[in-house]
């Protein structure tokens, strides 16, 4: 399975060096065979040898260039990053990021091989709108995006899930989740309101391939108990 961490404008670098160690740790310790990925801030990138993957929350599609405030291709480079989160609903409804320049972002990442955590996810109004509705967002979403790519990952996220401590049933996650893969038979993630009490029913739903997960991903031992409960359920599987 897949366990994500998207620690989005929280900790320093230090502070996320220390994260990254206490995970590290763990993950040798408790011989943990899942894949973990973490997306520090762009300030907290460091090359980083073990275990767990290191992904950029965001990069432009460009090597370098005069795109002020951004970093592209080189930045990452030198981190040694191959893996980058694009699609998040915090980027596309806060920061404004159209479809059109999700899809830019895309393929320039694909071309380059990057691991995609791609995100899709419905708001509230939508929700309530009804089904039809709901598959026309989210198809919308996969506009102009190869969803046959060999390094794509998706995330489902809800926005109205994400930070609020709501989540669907887990019915409504389990049948979602087995429609979207009709579309995509990439690996699915849950995301929105993850945390350690919910995680291992989550994770043991059919079509869900694990979980991107944000405010209780900061704690850097829940993320190892959700880690574990993740490793437990593979194990029992086996
Ligand atoms: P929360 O886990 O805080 O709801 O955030 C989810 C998320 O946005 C992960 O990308």
């Amino acid at each position: 399975m897949i366990i994500a961490a998207n620690l989005k404008t929280n900790l320093t670098r230090k502070q996320t060096q220390e994260y990254m160690d206490a995970l590290e740790s763990f993950l040798n310790a408790h011989d943990i065979s899942q894949k973990v990925v973490v997306f520090p801030t762009a300030s907290s990138l460091n090359p980083h040898a073990g275990k767990l993957t290191v992904g950029a929350q965001n990069a432009y599609a460009t090597v370098n260039g005069a795109y002020t405030g951004e970093i592209g291709l080189e930045q990452l480079e030198e981190f040694g990053i191959k893996t980058i989160l694009i699609g998040h609903s915090e980027r596309r409804h806060i920061l404004g990021e159209s479809q059109e320049q999700i899809m830019k972002k895309f393929d320039f990442y694909k071309a380059l091989g990057f691991t995609i955590v791609y995100c899709i996810g419905e708001p509230l109004e939508v929700r309530e709108s009804g089904d039809e509705k709901m598959a026309e967002y989210l198809d919308a979403q996969y506009i102009g995006i190869d969803v046959h790519y060999a390094n794509l990952i998706v995330a489902y996220e809800p926005v109205w899930a994400i930070g609020t401590g709501l989540t669907p049933t887990l019915e409504d996650i389990s049948s979602l989740h087995l429609k979207l893969k009709e579309k995509c038979s990439a690996p699915l993630l849950y995301g929105g309101s993850v945390k350690v009490t919910n995680a291992k029913d989550v994770l043991a739903l059919d079509g869900v391939d694990g979980i991107l997960v944000g405010s209780a991903a900061l704690n850097v031992h829940d993320m190892c108990t959700m880690i574990g409960y993740a490793q437990e359920l593979e194990n029992i599987k086996k």
